[in-house]
């Protein structure tokens, strides 16, 4: 399998794509930290904590495959395998063992801001308009995620 496509690849397609790619290994981290969290969180708000993080972790893959079939769907190739997430994810990942509803919260709301302004500055270098509204509407959503995971518990 070569890899050829027949179509032309632009320079400005590489150039979103690689701007999608750097999203997308965030993207993958953020869930599988996500589900990281689900597995450890502990104390009395674990029930609705446990249940919020794996909603919240199926939408993060949803999002990051959404990013991934656009590097496809402009003539690319995503890379999503976890040695290449590992090394290249911009986010520090979270510590291990058992932690507190309210350190889960805060370390992912953390987490979960640092991708979205990354996304939304990537979002507003991108000269084409349909890339740009999937980037925007996964801001949007994680945003709305960060309000959620904020406000349970207060
Ligand atoms: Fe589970």
């Amino acid at each position: 399998m070569s890899g050829e496509l027949k179509m032309k690849v632009s320079d400005a397609n590489k150039n979103q794509a690689e701007s999608l790619q750097g999203i997308l290994y965030d993207l993958i981290d953020l869930a599988l930290q996500t589900k990281q969290a689900h597995w450890n969180v502990v104390g009395p708000r674990f029930p609705v904590l446990h249940e919020m993080l794996d909603t919240m972790t199926a939408g993060f893959h949803l999002n990051a495959d959404r990013v991934a079939e656009r590097i496809n769907a402009l003539g690319l190739w995503p890379s999503g395998q976890a040695g290449a997430v590992s090394s290249k994810s911009a986010l520090s990942p979270l510590p291990e063992g058992p932690q507190a509803g309210e350190a889960v919260v805060e370390g992912l709301s953390a987490r979960i801001s640092a991708v979205a302004d990354s996304t939304r500055k990537r979002a507003a270098k991108i000269d084409d308009v349909v890339t740009e509204g999937i980037l925007l509407d996964i801001v949007e959503e994680m945003e709305k995620q960060r309000w959620m995971l904020n406000v349970q518990g207060m």
